[in-house]
């Protein structure tokens, strides 16, 4: 069955949806983009999604195709078009089209575009068996903070990981974890979650923010603080968050196995915690 894409104000089948090819999205990556779960029908966590686009946009200086209130209308429609029950709800907006020139043009009015998958997210088998990571030089651009839609380096990371044999890179740069290809990573050393502080070097992650409530809420330490490849392959646990993983163990880096290689307690509590949480939304 073909989906149902929000294109600029229109509702159309996947094929017949379009952008130009004069769009700054494709010939600059200049563009942003949010992903939300969707859990029984309903976004998760959606308010800090679009408060988040509003800074990856205001940062770029790029106006919103449209008020906060209306992208999240046009959110909940496609969703309901779809009849996404659960999955991911992927919402891009780049800076529209205009004539090639590296200024950025006066005129052009911003293109927003909307589509969703159909995955489970809760039924996840990696979170009974873990995930492998190989580490990687960290070698995106230096404000990892906005959610662009310049994902190449984290594309070829992700494939040079699965090329390995693994199932995705942690990246690293001056000698520490930064973050995960699309995730946020975290260690588990002596009952405490150490997990990089924010900063423009990572992405600000939903899923981090609302992980790290919930211990706090459930009596379990955090230490905000960057950490090595080194430090995590001897902690107890690790694991990665995000929208689609939500949170997801992480047995093994660099082929060395982590906290006996099977996922640990504090994972597994978190993660319970989460869905539990999504599925109130
Ligand atoms: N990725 N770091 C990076 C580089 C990411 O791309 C993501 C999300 C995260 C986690 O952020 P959040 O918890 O807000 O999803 C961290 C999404 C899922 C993606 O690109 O598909």
């Amino acid at each position: 069955m073909s989906r149902i894409v929000y294109v600029n104000g229109v509702f159309v089948p996947e094929e017949e949806a379009k952008v130009s090819v004069f769009d700054r999205g494709f010939l600059f990556a200049d563009g942003v983009y949010e992903v939300t779960s969707v859990v029984d029908g309903r976004l998760v966590d959606n308010a800090a999604h679009l408060a988040r686009l509003k800074r990856s946009l205001a940062e770029l200086k790029m106006a919103s195709p449209l008020p906060m209130a209306e992208i999240e209308a046009v959110q909940r429609e496609t969703v309901a078009r779809n009849g996404l029950i659960e999955g991911a709800l992927y919402l891009q907006v780049s800076r529209g089209a205009a004539d090639r020139d590296f200024a950025l043009p006066r005129q052009a009015r911003p293109s927003l575009v909307m589509f969703t998958q159909s995955r489970a997210l809760i039924d996840n088998p990696a979170a009974a068996r873990g995930i492998a990571v190989v580490t990687l030089p960290d070698i995106r651009w230096r404000r990892r903070d906005i959610k662009t839609v310049q994902l190449l380096a984290a594309s070829l990371a992700k494939q040079a990981a699965l090329d390995a044999g693994a199932d995705d890179a942690w990246l690293v740069e001056d000698g520490f974890v930064t973050e995960g290809t699309s995730n946020n990573a975290h260690i588990v050393v002596d009952g405490t979650i150490v997990t990089r502080h924010l900063s423009d070097d990572i992405l600000h992650g939903i899923t981090r923010k609302a992980v790290l409530r919930l211990a706090g809420e459930g009596g379990v330490r955090f230490a905000e603080r960057a950490f090595t490849v080194t430090e995590a392959i001897g902690a107890d646990e690790a694991f990665i968050t995000s929208a689609t993983a939500f949170v997801l163990p992480v047995v093994r880096i660099d082929g060395r196995p982590v906290g006996g290689g099977r996922p640990g307690p504090v994972t597994s509590r978190l993660r319970a915690l989460y869905v539990e949480e999504a599925r109130r939304a």
